[in-house]
């Protein structure tokens, strides 16, 4: 099988991953309950806004998210009021994309929080994963971010990828990359997990976003290559990354708890068939 290496990690390349014979099972980290795998995206415009959620969803999801817009609105307040208002641990998903000595240092300045993710993009190549992994605190894993899911096949080509390079492709050798550099695992979408745990490895932590439950309707969606919660545990996901599902549902608190049922079920069908 190819690696990272014999591919020479160029985008460019008009380099195909060989796919290998299909895996039949996927070892399960036991110790995760289906509420665990459930990440909570916490965007919010404001600390007040996203601390009322936090209280109402701390007893039903396993990990809130904090992102771009609110960490600059609120800043790290909202770790103490995640740590304040539930018992679920935080994941910091700047996607942090700079050179690897600013990356470095804000990674740094993350240590006080007590994080249990943080995000990197894999685009940027090993010298920058390898800063956020030799600079995290222990208990902190790095997941290395793949491509986004609201890019489709057609916009690589408008952002300088060979238009010959499958986007599936891509995202295998991003996550050979990622592994090869020490990372814990990587975020990639539905539709590709399943191909980078048969091809890439069992053991990588596969945290999977542009969820979309098949009741939920989400208006202006920029999310492209999507799965439901169900399709995406049983793919191999290990987590997956929820937002505008719950949070613009009517009921947040019965959408997650609606969620977790579905990832139960998942997990056991999968469990079955392995
Ligand atoms: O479920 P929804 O689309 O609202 O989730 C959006 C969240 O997923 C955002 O916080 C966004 O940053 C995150 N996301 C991600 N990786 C992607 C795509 C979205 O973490 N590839």
């Amino acid at each position: 099988m190819a690696d990272a290496t014999d591919s020479k990690s160029v985008e460019g390349n008009l380099m195909r991953v060989q796919p290998s014979p299909p895996a039949e099972n996927f070892p399960q980290d036991s110790s995760l309950s289906a509420k665990d795998r459930l990440i909570f995206a916490l965007d919010y415009p404001t600390l007040q806004e996203a601390e009322k959620a936090v209280s109402m969803l701390g007893d039903h999801v396993g990990l809130f998210k904090v992102g771009l817009e609110l960490f600059v609105a609120a800043g790290p307040s909202i770790f103490k009021a995640i740590a304040r208002n539930s018992a679920c641990g935080t994941f910091l998903d700047m996607k942090f994309h700079d050179i690897p000595e600013t990356v470095r240092a804000a990674v740094k300045a993350s240590a006080a929080y007590n994080i249990r993710f943080v995000t990197v993009h894999a685009s940027e190549g090993k010298g920058l994963l390898k800063a956020v992994v030799d600079t995290v605190q222990k208990g902190t894993k790095v997941l290395a971010v793949t491509v986004l899911t609201s890019l489709r096949q057609l916009e690589l080509r408008d952002i300088g990828i060979d238009k010959n390079l499958d986007l599936l492709d891509l995202v295998i050798l991003r996550t050979r990359l990622a592994m090869d550099s020490g990372c814990a695992g990587v975020v990639c979408s539905g539709v590709e997990v399943r191909s980078i745990k048969e091809r890439v490895g069992q053991g990588l932590i596969a945290v999977v976003p542009g969820i979309r439950p098949a009741w939920a309707s989400v208006p202006n969606d920029d999310q492209k290559r999507i799965t439901t919660p169900r399709q995406a545990i049983v793919d191999g996901a290990d987590y997956i990354v929820v937002g505008r599902p719950i949070r613009s549902a009517r009921d947040p608190v019965q959408a997650a708890d609606r969620i977790v049922e579905e990832i139960k079920t998942a997990l056991h069908d999968r469990s079955v068939h392995s």
